[in-house]
């Protein structure tokens, strides 16, 4: 146990996967395959900019396909919604990662979360070189993540060295005219934006940014403007798990990306951000363990998007203020964002005063939210009401 009941919650999901050790981590990448297999953790980051780490949350990885919505995010900023998607489709394509997605007769490639339409947004980063879009990019996933971020050379090397069939898909877009750059810059900048070095708690920062509107709730930097935000979040909820994204809908039910180095991000939106990360792949190329922990989190805190939600929008907290106690009083339904919320109001008012946590009139209290409310509550010693 910790001092953070999220925490608790996050680690006996992991304790739940972490026998599992099917799966193999990519090689098709050399460096890749030296991950440590092991590494696995989660991270959760919650309105405030609370961040929920356990497990290996330092460990360090590379974003690889991770960053495309984020590639896409930046497109969109710089050029505006209509000019990009004349240029790249939002449809799923069904179809593996590298496959060569691209509409008969246009050319134009399905969505930008495979791999051509990832090439074909990341030429639309700002910059003429291969320099300037990387560093344009860097910017950006470094305002998302809260720390400045940097590329992985010894993957980028490798990345670029085995990069052929991405340089083929490469080559037939510009048949298609699909660059205003060269196609070196386009797919040597693509494989850079994959090689950018990360750890769990970097991307759960990420994810969150795009939960909350384009602003990043550790910094309070708007990053990005909510309706670009809400765009890449749309994408990433039909496109985000590649040819697995359908069943990915069905039993997690968030919108998610995932990347071969075993990265899964997942949005909750105006709720919290989350990222998976252990390196062993399924045959569709996403994380098995990374799966596993997120359609636990899921199922137990109730966060399927398509799921009956009622009344979230009602207010859930009146506070007050008498002689003897601060009452917090808690009505309408407590979900994961309202009760992350709440923690953070007891917090503030049992600083100055002895409180009480009255949840008689909460007309439904999401169980794993019931139990953060009373750990939050005896950890700061408050009475409780039901
Ligand atoms: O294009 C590639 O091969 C990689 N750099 C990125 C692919 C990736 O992460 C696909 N993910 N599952």
């Amino acid at each position: 146990m910790t001092d953070d009941p999220i925490v608790d919650a996050l680690t006996t999901v992991l304790d739940d996967v972490r026998d599992d050790t099917s799966g193999d981590v990519a090689d098709y990448i050399p460096e890749l395959a030296s991950a440590d297999a092991d590494a696995l953790s989660l991270v959760l980051v919650s309105p405030h900019g609370g961040v929920h780490a356990a497990g290996d949350a330092g460990h360090r990885f590379t974003l690889q396909s991770i960053s495309k919505p984020f590639a896409f995010a930046l497109a969109l900023q710089t050029l505006g919604r209509d000019e990009v998607l004349e240029r790249v489709g939002v449809e799923p394509s069904g179809e593996p990662f590298n496959a060569i997605s691209l509409e008969p007769g246009s050319g134009k490639p399905d969505n930008p979360m495979i791999n051509a339409g990832a090439i074909a947004t990341t030429a639309m980063a700002p910059g003429e070189t291969i320099e300037e879009k990387t560093s344009s990019l860097l910017t950006l996933m470094s305002a998302c993540a809260g720390r400045e971020l940097k590329v992985d050379e010894d993957v980028y090397a490798s990345e670029s060295e085995t990069g052929e069939r991405n340089r083929g898909i490469a080559h037939l877009l510009a048949s298609y005219r699909a660059f205003d750059c060269g196609v070196d810059t386009a797919v040597e900048s693509y494989f850079r934006q994959c090689s950018i070095q990360v750890d769990a708690k970097d991307v759960a920062t990420m994810a969150a940014t795009l939960a909350f509107g384009g602003r990043n709730p550790a910094t309070g930097e708007q990053v990005l403007a909510p309706e670009v935000t809400r765009d890449v979040v749309a994408v990433m909820s039909s496109c985000g798990m590649y040819d697995a994204s359908g069943r990915w809908t069905v039993r997690v039910g968030l919108p998610a990306k995932s990347g071969v180095s075993g990265g899964i991000i997942a949005v909750d939106p105006s709720e919290f951000g989350v990222a998976a990360f252990s390196p062993r792949l399924d045959r569709f190329g996403n994380s098995v363990r990374g799966v596993r922990a997120l359609e636990e989190i899921s199922r137990r805190f109730g966060l399927h998007m398509l799921a009956d939600r009622p009344e979230t929008s009602s207010p859930v907290v009146d506070v007050d203020h008498r002689d003897d106690a601060t009452v917090v009083r808690l009505h309408g339904h407590i979900n994961f964002g309202t009760a992350a919320q709440v923690a953070h109001r007891m917090r503030e008012e049992a600083a100055t005063a002895r409180l009480m946590l009255d949840l008689r009139d909460t007309e439904r209290l999401d169980e794993s939210c019931g139990v953060v409310l009373r750990r939050v509550a005896a950890d700061l010693d408050a009475s409780i009401e039901e």
